[in-house]
């Protein structure tokens, strides 16, 4: 019977607090800026990835939930796969001679979202994340989760990120060939397990701007942006990493709020400009911002912070203590059966590391 090589890993979803949005380089994907999540929890929101490579297979293959996904040569896909066969000759099969060329054969890759495309979630960041750890598990590569956010990043920028749980910087680097643009973990979930996030599904509209087209037309446009990365995002590098590390919730909530308004002004300072949130969101802000308000009156610091990527849903973080509150006010606000929400608040905590098995 002939040897299976098989292996399966997972990945998270993670969301910005502090947005990436704009690339130096758009095929190697160095960004303009260092940015930071935080990871989910990998139960509820995370990509599943098979990978198995055999002699008999005549190319490599992709199925994404189920249905054939076509690897565009020299597309992000096959960066990917190519970078991973070629760490797999450089070391194992390198260093000893008897391991099975599995860097020759083809591969097959099957990968499975655990939450429905409905969601409005962005899911390319556990996608590429969920490949890239399957591969290298397949591969037996004896290398870092860094060192594969490298490969992850040229699947998709913030695919980078996800390789980590907890709380995740992604450092711009500043080599030309990107080895030095990679993720670090700033803290595991561990440090700050009370930090929940709750995902306010707006609108599960797939229609609109993609983060790829719409962040190069911002590079090629927006006077804000050279501002933002320059003399903005370094110093919020640095605040909200040390807000993390010492569990400050009213800087991170501040740091949060202020990103996530100064990436949707480089939107709109965009030509032609584009608008990402809707009345909905910008609602959800206000109500944020008076229970903040109302908060911080009597003494008890933010409880919310609203961040929004490139679509109108709203993540809102807080700490687990806040959150059956900030529930309520939500759903007073926005009653589900006026269909304000399609399906959907869910609540979720911080996330740990990828998992893999051979
Ligand atoms: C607004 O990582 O999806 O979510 O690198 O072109 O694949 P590509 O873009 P992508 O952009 C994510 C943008 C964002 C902010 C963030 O996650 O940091």
């Amino acid at each position: 019977m002939s040897t299976v090589y098989q292996a399966t890993a997972s990945a998270p979803v993670n969301i910005a607090v502090i947005k990436y949005w704009g690339k130096r380089d758009t095929k190697l994907i160095l960004p303009t800026n260092s940015s930071l999540s935080v990871t989910l929890d990998q139960d509820h929101l995370r990509s599943t990835t098979t990978s198995r490579a055999d002699p008999s297979f005549v190319k490599d293959t992709l199925w994404l939930n189920g249905k054939e996904d076509e690897i565009k040569p020299g597309g992000r896909l096959a960066t990917c796969i190519t970078e991973l066969k070629r760490l797999r000759q450089a070391t194992v099969e390198n260093e000893d001679p008897t391991a099975p060329k599995l860097s020759t054969y083809k591969v097959h890759i099957a990968s499975y979202n655990n939450f429905p495309t409905a969601a409005g979630l962005a899911s390319s960041a556990s996608g590429f994340a969920a490949l890239v750890a399957s591969l290298a598990q397949l591969y037996a590569l004896p290398v870092s989760p860094s060192t594969l956010s490298i490969i992850a990043r040229q699947g998709s920028g913030s695919a980078c990120r996800s390789l980590y749980g907890g709380f995740v910087a992604w450092q711009e680097g500043v080599h030309p060939d990107g080895s030095d643009s990679l993720a670090i973990q700033v803290a595991p979930q561990s440090h700050w397990p009370n930090i929940h996030a709750l995902i306010c599904v707006v609108s599960d509209d797939k229609k609109g701007t993609s983060s790829t087209s719409g962040m190069q037309l911002t590079v090629d446009t927006s006077p804000l942006l050279q501002h933002r990365i320059k003399a903005v995002v370094p110093q919020r590098m640095k605040d909200i990493s040390k807000a993390i590390l010492e569990k400050d919730f009213d800087t991170f909530a501040r740091i949060t709020m202020a990103d996530s308004n100064q990436f949707h002004a480089v939107a709109l300072d965009t030509e032609p400009p584009i608008f990402y949130m809707n009345d909905v969101s910008r609602a959800i802000i206000a109500v944020v911002v008076e229970y903040n308000r109302l908060s911080l009156a009597n003494g008890q610091g933010y409880k919310a912070a609203y961040t929004y990527d490139a679509g109108p849903n709203a993540v809102i973080y807080a700490e687990e203590k806040n959150i059956k509150e900030i529930i309520q006010l939500v759903v007073s606000f926005f009653p589900q059966r006026e269909g304000a929400f399609k399906d959907n608040l869910g609540v979720f905590p911080p996330g740990a590391e990828v998992n893999a098995q051979a």
